[in-house]
């Protein structure tokens, strides 16, 4: 599968006044394709920090930067995209079998994730070699 059907970069409405910004994500089909299931942020990351380095057989997530700046590099195996996030009204969704890592993190990074599941380690490739096999066995089937 080509990489730029693997991921989808969103815009959410900001819905501010005068009283100041509101964004608003709704899960089951409304704003992201799935169904919030888990929510974590990430913060506190030095700039040279990479995160992630792994990918999931199950899960979707949807990343926003609601303060500060990352950057996020999407791997299928044979394509690489790197996206930066640096607006809180800017969505990442992520499919299933994507690598993924988190890096150049800004001082003040909050990185919101929600995520399609509720957290199940055996469902993460942490190993690269790994990742690739199962990519290569899924392209064949
Ligand atoms: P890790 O997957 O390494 O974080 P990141 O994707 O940000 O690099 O997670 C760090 C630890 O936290 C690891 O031991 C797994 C655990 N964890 C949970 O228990 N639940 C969760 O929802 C997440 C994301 C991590």
């Amino acid at each position: 599968m080509a990489l730029k059907d693997q991921y989808k970069i969103l815009e959410f409405k900001d819905l501010g006044d005068e009283r100041g910004n509101l964004v608003v994500i709704e899960g089951e089909g409304m704003d992201i394709p799935f169904d919030i299931k888990r929510v974590f942020y990430i913060y506190g990351s030095d700039s040279e920090v990479v995160r992630g380095q792994h990918a999931n057989r199950e899960t979707e997530f949807l990343m926003v930067n609601v303060g500060g700046t990352s950057k996020v590099r999407v791997d299928n195996g044979s394509e690489e995209e790197i996206i930066e996030l640096n607006r809180p009204g800017m969505g990442l969704y992520l499919s299933t079998m994507i690598w993924k890592d988190m890096y150049d993190f800004s001082p003040d990074s909050i990185l919101l994730v929600l995520a399609s599941r509720h957290y199940d380690g055996t469902e993460y490739i942490r190993d690269y070699e790994e990742y690739l096999k199962e990519v290569q066995r899924e392209g064949k089937m």
